[in-house]
């Protein structure tokens, strides 16, 4: 046992004393409370604020919000979230391009719930589930909590474009050490580089998935849509979901979907995990299993969030109100990620394929160094392990246009 535990078991864990981003976030407040907002950017948070550093909060929503009767929030949901909420929230996910197939939803907490769940009932203990080198840390915490690991693939080629063959290799890996695989893939919009698989990039996952599911064995396709509706026009950004239909009948895609972003309703902790099945009885076994890890995790989940969304797809008008709202902000978001990426051209720094989102990434040989030099400077960025990732989510346009040559002067310094 390492040290540091008094009566905890550390359980093959490695748990740190602080959560990094807490550290910086609190860090990155101080500063603020003692030179003011204008003085200090803080890229580390994971929400969309506005200019004047507050929390995006859709009005719409809200008022929504402001209408329920306590039935509507203090009662218990079903273990698999209510029978309208699993209707609305998959029109919310697959809008006009619904893949063919049978499909399921199960409520969850957020998509973190989703991603646990998939995790635990796609793979057995010891086993490794496959992400891209860049990927959001706490798949690694998710994983692990329930015995597995990540391993990963890489993202990008020395072309920088999506490297399908690496993607191929590592599965057909995993393949030959495990019985099943679960293959996460977090787009449009992916945290932390903002990149989105374009059409034939999908195309290469199609081929590689139906390749290695050639052996008979389990694969379960996990897509991470907590950014779809950040990413720029909706139906363009859902173009990719027909194409699942085409994957053979030992894949299961699961379309692990979240309110925290699309209806900033971060805190109330909703989301579902939507399957695409090639057969009813696959898509009947996913229903069954995921309402029983539900039942041993976190029970079932918040009703209050679940009976917004209702009420949202139930009225054409109001769901209107609700989609064009949130475009005005992504507008302002895209317009903060291109200011980023422009100014970070013409001033010689390097990012990681970017596209859209809440977040960029600047790869760098030693993160943990430049996030402490640029701290001297009032900046406050994440580290990762190949770099680190700015928040254009939590930064004004303006600030996203100051930014890049900051980081890139950082960078001169510690050379
Ligand atoms: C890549 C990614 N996936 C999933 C989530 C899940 O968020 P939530 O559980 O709030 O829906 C997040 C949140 O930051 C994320 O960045």
């Amino acid at each position: 046992m390492t040290e540091g535990y008094i009566l905890a078991r550390e359980n093959g864990r490695n748990i740190p004393k602080e959560d990094r981003i807490f550290g910086i976030s609190n860090r990155a407040k101080a500063a603020i409370a003692e030179k003011g907002a204008d003085s200090v950017m803080n890229g580390t948070i994971g929400a969309l604020l506005d200019d004047d550093g507050k929390l995006v909060v859709l009005e719409s929503v809200d008022e929504v919000f402001h209408q329920l009767q306590p039935g509507d929030y203090a009662e218990y949901a079903p273990i698999g979230g209510l029978k309208p909420f699993r209707e609305a929230v998959q029109k919310a996910a697959f809008g006009e391009h619904a893949p063919e197939g049978f499909i399921e939803a199960v409520s969850t907490p957020g998509g973190t719930g989703s991603l646990r769940n998939v995790i635990s009932n796609y793979s057995s203990p010891g086993d490794r589930v496959l992400t891209s080198d860049w990927h959001w840390a706490p798949y690694n915490t998710i994983a692990g909590e329930i015995g597995r690991s990540i391993a990963t693939f890489r993202l990008f080629d020395e072309d920088r474009k999506f490297d399908g063959a690496s993607f191929g290799e590592m599965a057909d890996q995993l393949l030959q050490d495990q019985d099943s695989l679960v293959v996460i893939l977090n787009t449009p919009a992916h945290n932390p580089t903002g990149y989105s698989l374009t059409l034939e990039d999908w195309d290469q996952v199609i081929a590689v998935l139906t390749r290695a599911a050639e052996g008979g064995k389990a694969i379960a396709l996990l897509v991470d849509a907590a950014y779809i509706d950040f990413a720029g026009d909706e139906d363009e950004y859902r173009q990719f979901l027909p194409k699942l239909s085409a994957l053979p009948e030992n894949v299961i895609t699961i379309v692990a979907y979240s309110l925290s972003k699309t209806f900033t309703l971060y805190g109330a902790r909703c989301g579902a995990m939507i399957c695409v099945a090639r057969s009813q009885a696959v898509a009947d076994e996913f229903k069954r299993v995921c309402e029983y890890s539900s039942r041993g995790s976190w029970s079932n989940t918040a009703r209050l969030a679940q009976v917004i969304l209702s009420r949202i797809y139930d009225d054409p008008q109001l769901l209107q109100m609700v989609n064009e709202e949130r475009k005005k902000y992504r507008d302002m978001l895209i317009a903060r990620g291109r200011a980023f990426s422009e100014e970070a051209a013409k001033a010689g720094l390097e990012i990681v394929p970017f596209d859209a989102g809440f977040f960029v990434s600047v790869p760098c040989d030693d993160p943990d160094a430049l996030s402490k030099k640029l701290e001297e400077k009032d900046v406050y960025l994440v580290p990762l392990k190949m770099g680190i990732r700015v928040s254009v989510a939590s930064l004004s346009e303006d600030k996203c246009r100051r930014l890049p040559a900051i980081i890139k002067a950082a960078m001169e310094e510690l050379k």
